[in-house]
């Protein structure tokens, strides 16, 4: 596909209802036009049944996590003409259930966060707003590097062992344990560690790195797996 002119794409979407994938023949008026811009123009234009989710449209909410042309890509970033192809095909995300056509349920995703008690407990509960890391403060340039993350379920849909190993946790919410338990103010803190000790969790993490080949916003997630083995093997735990 030519990157400076406006041409058109057969957009093939795997649909739930049909059992097989429809195809569109879809304008594309720009090189930055979005795979969401194609997506919305069927909906508007040549099926209105076709399903999928976006909400902010600027790479902020997360939820129009997809496959394009076999990799996990936020649609509404995804510029079609840095695709080097005029045919698109868009799937669900990989490892969820499909409720309709581009449309998962996310709940799986949202349940390793969950089980793995992966949410801040302040140190100081009474506090109003949680207390500020200074620059200087230990562990702060790590936990920023790992920071951002959007849930969009990109790195989870990527993992093979999301998809083949019922249970395992994954690499978002095993990012967020690692996160938390380097944070000073949270109180669990390293003992944090024991929820992902174990064979469906980072035990189980090969450090292939698709996490972080598909991540939207970059987070080094493989790098922070790395770290997260190494406080394993080096913190006494229950
Ligand atoms: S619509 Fe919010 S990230 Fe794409």
């Amino acid at each position: 596909m030519n990157e400076s002119k406006p041409t058109r794409i057969t957009l093939e979407v795997s649909r739930s209802t049909a059992g097989a994938a429809s195809r569109f023949d879809v304008p594309v008026p720009s090189a930055t036009s979005r795979v969401l811009d194609a997506l919305l123009y069927v909906r508007h234009h040549l099926d209105p049944t076709l399903g999928f989710r976006y909400s902010c449209r600027a790479g902020m909410c997360g939820s129009c996590a997809v496959v394009v042309n076999g990799k996990e890509a936020l649609a509404c970033q995804t510029a079609i003409g840095t695709l080097g192809t005029d045919h698109v095909r868009v799937s669900p995300l990989r490892a969820l259930p499909v409720l309709r056509d581009l449309m998962c349920d996310m709940a799986p995703f949202f349940d390793t966060f969950k089980r793995s008690d992966a949410a801040m407990r302040a140190k100081e509960p009474d506090r109003k707003t949680l207390r500020t890391m200074p620059p200087g403060a230990p562990h702060r340039a790590a936990i920023e590097a790992q920071n951002g993350c959007l849930t969009c379920g990109a790195c989870y849909s990527a993992c093979e062992w999301s998809a083949t190993r019922p249970g395992y946790l994954g690499p978002a919410a095993m990012n967020r344990i690692f996160m938390l338990s380097l944070d000073e103010r949270d109180a669990p803190g390293r003992s944090r560690l024991a929820t992902v000790a174990h064979e469906s969790g980072a035990l189980r993490c090969h450090g292939l790195g698709n996490c972080s080949a598909v991540c939207p916003v970059d987070i080094p997630l493989r790098e922070g797996m790395q770290k997260l083995k190494g406080l394993l093997a080096t913190e006494d735990l229950p």
